[in-house]
């Protein structure tokens, strides 16, 4: 017996890949810090918690309806108005085990052999290869430090094909924490409007991590014209600390929603009963601390920006949203360590700061756009100010 064929076109998540080297490393005592992974460091809140254990002694803890309890699809129904002024109705909404649920239920119940997707470069990982998966032909479009890390009107236009099936947008986004504004969501609302056949996949995971003058929009607010082929992806994970709890949603077309509940049937069935109680309570319970806590990620980005950008060779552009920074170094490249090896790529320069420096990041290859890495800057203060310093001293060992 051998894997399938859908298997052998994707890859393991390089993001969970580095999280799990780190666990190994630290439980073998060495002194690594971790800024690979994907989460918030802040726990989840009590009033949320405290949700999830009512729902246990509650006994809320058989199946639910297969894509989300009514409370949870009328909670989400309300996060839609209040946050994003879009109209959903129960029937629009899906509730699914993770955002990464969400994106593999649309793309593997849509999507055909043959069918383009268009990913903006970089990108989160997930996207291309749960697109291959379903068996469809991702096209990687790049859009790199010298553009925001944004797709522009023109990009988008000549990469839509007749066999465009989705285009996916992602703001603030993951790796870079760019973030569209309504005005760019506007413009590439205008190229998609000449375009009937393509649908928009807008993921708006980091919806609530927004800095300083930067204001969320999504693109089926800002474009109604689109609102009947965007699916507006959301979830618990990252806004609400609840990664582990593994909740997220989205709203769109009733055809599509209950495609996605067709697979999902046959899949993992409903998501946990308990942690979707505990979402009722993330969505419709206080919200102030989202900004608190968006506040805290802001003062950590001007940090780890400043410290970067003062290293000579590197460029950190300053995100708008998220937790991550994106900074890029072509003149690294080339360069030798003091062990004799060439950084040839940014893969090899991220294995050397995990060896030199004890620091982990994720190379840019995986997120589709090099040479750069990710940092994910969801630590505290003090081990982000060691692990940049370290980065820097690694940087300077070079020739
Ligand atoms: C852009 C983006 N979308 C969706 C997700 C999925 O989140 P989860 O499946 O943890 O809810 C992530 C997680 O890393 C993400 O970064």
């Amino acid at each position: 017996m051998q894997p399938s064929a859908a298997l052998a076109r994707i890859q393991p998540s390089a993001t969970l890949a580095v999280t799990a080297r780190v666990g190994q490393m630290k439980r073998a005592g060495v002194d690594v810090i971790g800024l690979g992974a994907g989460e918030p460091d802040f726990d989840t809140p009590d009033h949320i918690k405290e949700a999830g254990i009512r729902a246990i002694r509650d006994n809320r803890t058989r199946y639910t309806d297969v894509d989300g309890t009514p409370e949870l699809k009328a909670a989400v129904v309300a996060k839609f108005a209040r946050d994003n002024a879009l109209d959903y109705r129960t029937d629009q909404v899906t509730v699914n085990v993770g955002g990464k649920q969400t994106l593999f239920n649309a793309m593997v119940a849509t999507v055909d052999a043959g069918d383009e997707v268009v990913i903006p470069a970089p990108y989160w990982v997930s996207y291309p290869d749960v697109v291959a998966f379903a068996g469809g032909t991702p096209v990687v479009v790049p859009a790199g430090p010298e553009q925001d890390y944004k797709l522009s009107p023109a990009q988008l236009d000549a990469a839509i094909t007749p066999r465009t099936k989705w285009v996916i947008l992602n703001s603030p986004s993951n790796p870079t924490g760019a973030g569209y504004s309504a005005a760019e969501l506007r413009a590439l609302g205008e190229v998609l409007a000449r375009h009937p056949h393509v649908w928009i996949f807008a993921d708006d995971m980091y919806e609530h991590v927004v800095f300083g003058g930067f204001r969320f929009a999504t693109i089926a607010q800002v474009c109604p014209e689109l609102y009947e082929r965007t699916l507006t992806v959301n979830g618990c994970s990252k806004a609400y600390a609840m990664t582990g709890w593994r909740i997220g949603f989205a709203g769109g077309a009733p055809w599509l929603i209950k495609a996605m509940a067709k697979l999902q049937s046959q899949s993992t069935s409903n998501p946990c009963s308990i942690a979707q109680a505990a979402a009722v309570a993330a969505l419709t319970g206080d919200q102030a601390f989202l900004a608190e806590r968006a506040g805290v990620f802001q003062r950590r980005r001007d940090s780890v920006v400043a410290a970067l950008n003062a290293i000579p060779g590197m460029t950190c552009p300053t995100p708008d949203g998220a937790f991550y920074v994106y900074p890029s170094f072509p003149e690294l490249i080339g360069r030798t360590t003091p062990g004799g090896v060439v950084i040839d790529s940014d893969e090899a320069f991220v294995t050397y700061l995990l060896d030199e420096a004890r620091v982990a990041a994720v190379h840019g290859a995986a997120f589709g756009l090099s040479p750069a890495l990710r940092i994910s800057y969801a630590t505290s203060d003090a081990l982000l100010a060691e692990a940049c310093a370290r980065i820097a001293e690694a940087a300077h060992k070079l020739r």
